[in-house]
């Protein structure tokens, strides 16, 4: 099976073809053509994603990532064609919300002929509103003008299988998977711990009460007055701390290290860590040790939490997924700590350049879904949602 996946959830554009055989139980994945475009330049004045933005550069972008995956894949053949006037109007009618698209979206139907693709996967959610509309109007848009079922994706679980995938001899590959799995999902916008009961089938174990992990690191790089993306920054600086050996003692709170839940609660943290800049006199040169305290604060709450969810769920298997979990740190820890401590558990965690959004993990998830024909009937009634959950 050949799926086109599409990815507009953030701040990252990705459009990628996936060749898929096997089933689910062993399934083996070529990535054909794998297109992507980062914002994160553009974002950086305002310190964050700010979503209007992001939508009117899913706009622009989302066409030529397209012809790029699908000439990487060799499945981009132009002939110039009519097109029936009704589906013309049809095509127009379904862009007018997308006015950034829609024109070079009706060239493109004119130019190139309909690829051998077998499924379209879009992420429909969690993400911001405006930028996931984007994505899924060009997907729509896509299987009316090529009459190919659409399949709608979690974000979340684009995550999670990704990280379940290994590499061999170029192709992804994803097999033995023990269940139960217990993910911990940690990005921008979520920290949760979420367990696959089975395969494709979530319970919610625990989750932020207030921000999200990924949040946290890009607001405290602020105070150090870092550029955005803050995790990566704040990484960098906590790495440089460790490696002069031990630094001036500040100490961090750990929220809810030792409540009887799997929740989080990240406000408080950095909240301190505010405080901790504004009371103290730290010069600037010292200002790593208070990067390093946070890592090491956030680490031991993620551990901790984790270890209790281990527990509680009897899973088999645990996997990081998310933007954050391409943090060293955080890696090293939970490396370590499960050899210790669980080493009947496989632990996986996803290469880094899987780590952050991408369209690779949308197809994977896509390919899973649309194998069980979990696709959008009447993609009239198929809407973008920021908050999707993955556990009912
Ligand atoms: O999953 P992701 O790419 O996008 C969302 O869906 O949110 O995650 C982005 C988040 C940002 O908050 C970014 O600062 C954080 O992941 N991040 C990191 C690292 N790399 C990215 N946080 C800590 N350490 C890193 N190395
Ligand atoms: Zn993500």
């Amino acid at each position: 099976m050949r799926v086109l996946s599409i990815e507009t959830s953030c701040d990252e554009t990705a459009v990628a073809v996936l060749d898929a055989e096997g089933d689910e139980r062993d399934a083996k994945f070529r990535i054909l053509g794998n297109a992507l475009l980062s914002q994160i330049d553009l974002h950086r004045e305002y310190g964050g994603v700010f979503p209007h933005l992001a939508k009117r550069e899913h706009a622009k972008n989302l066409v030529p990532l397209l012809e790029a995956a699908l000439e990487e894949a060799e499945l981009l053949r132009e002939d110039t064609q009519e097109l029936e006037p009704e589906l013309q109007s049809k095509l127009a009618k379904l862009l007018e919300r997308e006015p950034g698209l829609s024109e070079a979206f009706l060239s493109f139907a004119a130019e190139a002929e309909i690829p051998a693709i077998d499924a379209i996967a879009v992420t429909s959610g969690p993400g911001l509103e405006p930028a996931l509309w984007v994505g899924v109007n060009f997907a729509k848009a896509l299987s009316l003008l090529w009459n190919k079922p659409l399949v709608a994706v979690n974000h979340m679980e684009g995550h999670i299988l990704s990280a379940l995938a290994q590499e061999a001899d170029g192709t992804l590959r994803i097999r033995n998977v023990s269940l139960p799995v217990l993910a911990l999902l940690i990005s921008g916008g979520h920290t949760e711990l979420v367990c696959m009961d089975e395969w494709l089938s979530y319970s919610l174990v625990g989750e932020t009460r207030d921000d999200a992990v990924g949040e946290a690191f890009d607001k405290v790089a602020r105070m150090l007055e870092l550029p955005y993306p803050g995790g990566p920054e704040v990484s960098k600086l906590a790495e440089e701390a460790r490696q002069g050996g031990p630094g001036p003692a500040f100490a961090l709170p750990r929220p809810m290290l030792n409540s009887d839940t799997c929740d989080f609660s990240f406000a408080g943290l950095k909240t301190a860590v505010l405080y901790l800049l504004k009371n103290s006199d730290i010069p600037p040169h010292d200002r790593k040790h208070v990067a390093r305290e946070f890592e090491d604060a956030v680490a031991d709450v993620l551990w901790k939490k984790t270890s209790r969810a281990l527990e509680a769920s009897g899973a088999n298997t645990l996997v990081l997924g998310g933007g954050v979990s391409a943090n060293t740190h955080i890696r090293r820890v939970f490396s370590e700590k499960m050899r210790e401590e669980w080493p009947q558990v496989a632990l996986h965690i996803p290469k880094a350049s899987l780590t952050t959004d991408n369209a690779v993990m949308i197809g994977l998830a896509g390919f899973y879904r649309a194998l069980r024909e979990d696709v959008v009937n009447d993609p009239d009634t198929l809407t973008a949602k920021g908050t999707l959950s993955l556990a009912k």
